[in-house]
């Protein structure tokens, strides 16, 4: 509890930013983002590109978990991670979800909503070749999200691998790859004094359709 409250004052302390101007914000909301992640590298941000990403299963019951934003672009938010996890069996089903960033340093959150598509193949291969080779031996060995019976075990299946390819590269496993998450919702978060934040909403009816902006009340 105490804790908790502790956190709570920092926040009201934090830096609350110069506010939102409509008329600086460009139109398009992945333009718009790239400008706010380039402020939270710039303000040394701790993992600006930590992200919680919902889902939900068939009967519309939620879950959620952080992951690495790897890259956006116009297409999407990407994210690299396995398609047998419990986020993957989800996105099978029910290919909504969203995403949050929460950039502490700065009082800003970033909300973002749509539908997740797999990455073509040759993209999961080309960035599971960039990775060290640890990581991908362990992506190789963990059935991500199954039971497993102890630690023991994953770290024999991590050694054998590693011998197993001792001289040559480590394949993707199929279950490996990568998501985007294709927007058709961008809310822009900044906390300002007194809980007077500012928020900026972004949505679209169609892929390629235009943005419509609109302000929230906070
Ligand atoms: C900072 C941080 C970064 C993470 N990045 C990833 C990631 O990029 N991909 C991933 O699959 N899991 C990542 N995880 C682990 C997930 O939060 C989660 O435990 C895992 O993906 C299994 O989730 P699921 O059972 O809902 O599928 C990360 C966790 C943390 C705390």
């Amino acid at each position: 509890m105490n804790s908790v409250r502790r956190t709570t004052s920092i926040l009201r302390n934090e830096y609350h930013g110069a506010g939102i101007d409509p008329g600086d914000f460009a139109e398009d909301p992945i333009l718009q983002f790239e400008r706010w992640m380039e402020d939270a590298i710039t303000h040394k941000v701790r993992e600006p590109n930590a992200v919680h990403l919902a889902t939900a299963d068939a009967e519309g019951r939620p879950s959620g978990r952080i992951v690495l934003l790897r890259d956006f672009s116009e297409r999407g938010f990407s994210f690299f991670t396995n398609y047998s996890s419990r986020k993957g069996e989800e996105l099978d089903r029910n290919n909504h979800a969203a995403m949050t960033f929460f950039w502490n340093e700065l009082y800003r959150q970033v909300r973002i909503r749509g539908k997740v598509f797999r990455l073509p193949a040759e993209e999961s291969d080309a960035y599971f070749r960039s990775r060290p080779r640890q990581s991908q031996i362990s992506a190789l060995v963990s059935q991500q999200s199954r039971e497993l019976e102890n630690r023991e075990m994953l770290e024999r299946m991590a050694d054998e691998a590693e011998e197993k390819y001792r001289d040559r590269p480590v394949p993707r496993p199929e279950e490996w790859g990568g998501y985007y998450l294709a927007p058709d919702y961008v809310e822009f978060w900044q906390g300002r004094e007194h809980r007077l934040h500012d928020r900026l909403q972004y949505t679209r009816t169609a892929p390629e359709g235009g943005w419509t902006i609109r302000l929230l009340y906070p």
